[in-house]
């Protein structure tokens, strides 16, 4: 049985660092990870490790950091294509880029093509896990897994439903279809390899209450399966949805009475909310998905992560490709850090890392499998370059600690700032091998 043994700068956590602070953070100067079966077998200082672990093969990733790999709670695949297209705010966004983009995924060979655009291009930027939206198209669906099961990648997707007039032609499904392709999809994929499925509707605006019930219904079959879908994003938004469901108390309540606010629901956005709303989100443990750079770039507003995070919700962190302007978890860190600095609540670099790690994880109940490194977690791990371009490695030379160390990358950094990404123990990013012996 081959045994891999990694040696750089670790971190991981022990706890949350919006709990404890930078006490949560585990960290090894010069540490050790060893994978077998895929698998975190051990960890610790990396000498120790060595000497215990003689047969293992070694990589040495010298001063880099190894971290989790990043997850990312929320993402459009299908929008891979139209990412940066500017000038509107979001319901015109959505006419006038996403839908006419999206009605192409009917075709396989173009959802095929995409799917592996795009998990190329997160590869690249240190994400191991996505969860993402895929068409109304089963195709887009199909094509998604079976380019994350060809990489061994652990991935959550589902199709969107759309059965309103609100969308387009082409792109609207039924509440019966929207219910018999979801099951059908579901019971094909669900739990096979590392590919989970999430029921979703793609927001109140475009299912009718009929399909919100439908898909209600289909989730109260199966509890197991998370729920995606989008919550008080933008203003215009929410009085949309109070003029197509006037009896709704809000916006949550448009889910909530078609059974669609149970835990592992995911809800992405959750800017504008009442009181009420975080009430129940909170009452009900439902996770809630910060999207910094769509937030801004879409000009929806600023996501209170203080207040949130100190009321106790489950947070995860999401690039909302396309509507977010990068694939990069990273870059995604660093929105989410100025937004907070404009709410005079500074986030500290522990905070950014383990939200993009152990923190997305937890708000897709999958923190006993990805997002940290321990022993027994899927060995998704990301390798950090601390100096990747001459204006970080100017910054990271002062630095006084790891936090100093990281967080010019976290600010400035970009693809070339992943050294290496493993998935599941294997190498899929970076050098073929860095020096083993
Ligand atoms: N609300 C409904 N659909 C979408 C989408 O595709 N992107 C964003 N940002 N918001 C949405
Ligand atoms: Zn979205």
């Amino acid at each position: 049985m081959q045994k891999i043994l990694l040696i750089g700068q670790v971190l991981s956590f022990d706890g949350t660092p919006f709990e404890t602070g930078i006490d949560a953070a585990r960290y090894e100067r010069r540490g050790g990870v060893l994978i077998r079966d895929g698998k975190i077998a051990a960890t610790g200082p990396a000498e120790a490790m060595r000497q215990d672990h003689p047969e293992a093969d070694i990589v040495d990733h010298g001063d880099k950091l190894i971290l989790a790999g990043f997850v990312d709670a929320h993402a459009h695949y299908p929008q891979t294509g139209i990412i940066a297209s500017w000038g509107k705010r979001l319901i015109d966004w959505l006419n006038s880029y996403t839908f006419p983009e999206e009605t192409r995924f009917f075709d396989p060979a173009y959802a095929a093509e995409i799917s592996e655009r795009y998990l190329d291009l997160t590869l690249a930027h240190g994400t191991t896990t996505v969860v993402s939206y895929c068409t109304i198209h089963p195709t887009s669906v199909e094509a998604f897994f079976t380019a994350a099961q060809a990489r061994g990648q652990r991935v959550v997707a589902g199709k969107t439903c759309m059965d309103r007039d609100t969308a387009p032609d082409g792109l609207r499904d039924s509440a019966q279809s929207a219910y018999d392709d979801s099951k059908a999809l579901l019971e094909k994929w669900h739990g096979v390899d590392r590919l989970s499925y999430a029921i979703t509707p793609r927001f109140s605006p475009t299912s009718t209450p009929e399909q919100l019930n439908a898909l209600g219904a289909l989730w109260g079959e199966h509890p197991d399966c998370l729920m995606q879908t989008h919550l008080s994003e933008q203003v215009d938004e929410i009085a949309w949805v109070k003029s197509l469901y006037p009896q709704a108390r809000d916006y949550l309540d448009t889910y909530e009475a078609h059974g669609l606010l149970r835990p592992g629901g995911l809800y992405g956005h959750a800017i504008h909310l009442e009181d009420r709303e975080k009430d129940r989100l909170k009452e009900v443990d439902a996770s809630l998905i910060h999207c910094p750079t769509s937030n801004t770039f879409i000009g929806s507003g600023l996501f209170d992560m203080g207040g949130l995070m100190a009321a106790g919700h489950r947070i995860g962190l999401a690039t909302d490709t396309g509507g977010g302007s990068s694939f990069s978890m990273l870059r995604t860190m660093a929105a989410a850090y100025e937004i907070g600095q404009i709410r005079h609540n500074p986030i500290h670099p522990a905070q950014l890392l383990w939200l993009a790690t152990a923190g997305s994880a937890r708000a897709l109940r999958m923190e006993d499998k990805i997002g940290n490194i321990a022993q027994g977690m899927e060995a998704d791990l990301v390798v950090l370059d601390l100096e990747s371009t001459p204006d970080i490695a100017q910054r990271a030379a002062r630095a006084n600690d790891i936090w100093e160390a990281v967080f010019p990358t976290i600010m400035m950094g970009d693809d070339r700032a992943i050294a290496a990404t493993y998935i599941g123990g294997r190498q899929s990013q970076g050098p073929a091998s860095v020096s083993t012996q």
